[in-house]
């Protein structure tokens, strides 16, 4: 037996679940929070719903998985209950624009969050992989249909895509561990 080195452990696919789990779930509430506030029925609420639809999906295979598996949620979920949907319905309440560059930001930090997990996993859980790898394109469809619907007009833009993509970055981290 080879001797354990640092970078040769295997990926914890337990917190990858968990904290893909947390963002699947974050994902519905922000999408819920904008549905809450935009007109039904809207282009944006169209798209929108659509995309709601396929975060839920990811959610219940997650949700699949750690029951399987006995991986328990993040302590957060109340947390992001609250959180996801403020979000949602605060950038749905500036504009559809806004809304629109709230799903390009998140994306953006989910496709290379999973491109992340993806390399560490390698060959390891290809069952998880394969998952990751599928829900990973929906996130950068979501994000293309984002910038396509004009996310880039909304106000603030710059300042706007930085906070959401910070605040990703911080509930990626701590769902990972808590
Ligand atoms: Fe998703
Ligand atoms: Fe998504």
């Amino acid at each position: 037996m080879s001797p354990w080195r640092p970078g040769q452990r295997r990926p914890d696919t337990a917190s990858m679940l968990r904290v893909n789990q947390a963002g699947e779930y974050g994902a519905t509430r922000i999408y819920a929070g904008q549905l809450a506030v935009l007109r039904p029925n809207s282009p944006a609420a169209r798209l929108i719903s659509r995309m709601a639809d396929q975060e839920q999906a990811h959610l219940t295979r997650f949700n699949a998985l750690m029951s399987e598996r006995g991986v328990r949620p993040t302590a957060l979920q109340p947390f992001w209950t609250v959180a996801g949907f403020a979000l949602g319905a605060a950038t749905a309440l500036i504009s559809e624009e806004a809304a629109m560059a709230c799903t390009e930001a998140v994306e953006t930090e989910i496709d290379k969050h999973y491109g992340h997990q993806l390399s560490s996993l390698g060959q390891d859980d290809p069952e998880l992989a394969a998952d990751i790898e599928r829900f990973r394109e929906d996130e950068l469809e979501h994000r293309d249909t984002a910038r396509d619907a004009g996310a880039a007009r909304a106000p603030g833009y710059p300042l706007l895509t930085a906070a959401i993509r910070a605040g990703c970055k911080v509930a990626i981290a701590l769902s990972k561990r808590v």
